[in-house]
């Protein structure tokens, strides 16, 4: 801790000075999450309350695409994303380019994109889901086709839930993509009665054998109410580090992947965000006015 503790007196101070919120994703690392965040949670907690941010300042502690949505919902404001090289593999699987292309080769069939991708690949689309509410947005749009981006294992493990057909595109989380079903069936058999809970963005058989999927916060609010005495958590790993404490009951077993975009983001970046105003989002208005839609017609649904 005294390592992080110049840092954290920083960030307080400057959060006061420029009148400035942290925004921070659950993946976050402890010292960001419980130390300098005035907000944390999932993708789509993050954009439902950057929307009503009042402050002047926005520090997105997460990914690009987090940042920019934030500016979208609340343009006004002074989005700050603390590393522009956090990223998402998600995000660069697909260009607005492709979304075209597969609007000509689908054609009438509604492009509903999973908040991970870039502003222009927004733009491209008619909505936007997050995990949390991608088969609600699915089946909202009333249609019996939908193509769904880019997630090939989001969009398989909502089509195993729901009479939609749909067409997926190729896209994979470099962090879900590794865990396997072998690595379930070690887990149970080397500490038994484990709770298995795995984020949707795990291929259709990891899920299967879990015991529950969902978001980054239906995970956490999982082990809140069921209060299992041993879990496991097939994801980013800061996730069981940031809802451990809260659990002192719950055993955390720990084998998990690093997002290494989100590790890009630390407290020794976030003080230089606020220090310096960087680095700023900016969106070309045209294709912010686009892209804005398709967000806001998920928040409606
Ligand atoms: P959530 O919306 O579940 O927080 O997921 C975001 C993400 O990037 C998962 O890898
Ligand atoms: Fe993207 Fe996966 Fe990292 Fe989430 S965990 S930001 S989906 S690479």
């Amino acid at each position: 801790w005294p390592v992080f503790a110049d840092d954290i007196d920083a960030i307080l101070e400057l959060k006061r000075q420029r009148n400035a919120v942290i925004l921070a994703h659950n993946y976050q690392t402890p010292e960001i999450f419980h130390c300098v965040a005035d907000i944390v949670g999932d993708s789509l907690a993050l954009a439902r309350k950057a929307m009503a941010v009042e402050a002047d300042v926005i520090v997105l502690a997460g990914v690009h695409f987090m940042a920019e949505t934030a500016k979208l919902l609340n343009p006004k404001k002074t989005v700050l994303i603390p590393d522009l090289k956090a990223g998402c593999s998600l995000a660069d699987s697909i260009t607005a380019a492709d979304v075209r292309l597969l609007r000509q080769r689908y054609p009438g069939v509604p492009v509903v994109t999973y908040v991970n991708t870039s502003v222009e690949v927004k733009a491209e689309s008619d909505i936007c889901c997050t995990s949390s509410n991608a088969k609600i947005l699915v089946e909202s749009l009333g249609v019996a086709r939908v193509i769904m981006l880019p997630d090939e294992y989001l969009a398989q493990n909502i089509a195993a839930q729901t009479d939609v057909e749909i067409i997926a595109w190729k896209g994979h989380c470099e962090v879900h993509e590794r865990f396997t079903p072998a690595d379930i069936r070690q887990l149970r058999e080397d500490h038994p009665g484990v709770t298995v809970l795995a984020h949707p963005e795990c291929p259709p058989d990891v899920v299967v054998e879990a015991d529950f999927s969902g978001s980054t916060a239906a995970m956490s609010d999982y082990v809140g109410s069921q209060k299992p005495p041993r879990v496991v958590l097939m994801t980013e790993c800061s996730m069981s580090d940031n809802i451990a404490v809260e659990h002192p009951d719950v055993e955390f077993i720990r084998p998990c992947n690093l997002c290494p975009h989100m590790k890009r983001i630390t407290l020794a970046n976030i003080h230089l965000a606020l220090e310096q105003n960087r680095h700023e989002v900016r969106i070309e208005p045209e294709i912010a006015a686009r892209a804005r839609l398709a967000v806001e017609r998920m928040l409606a649904v």
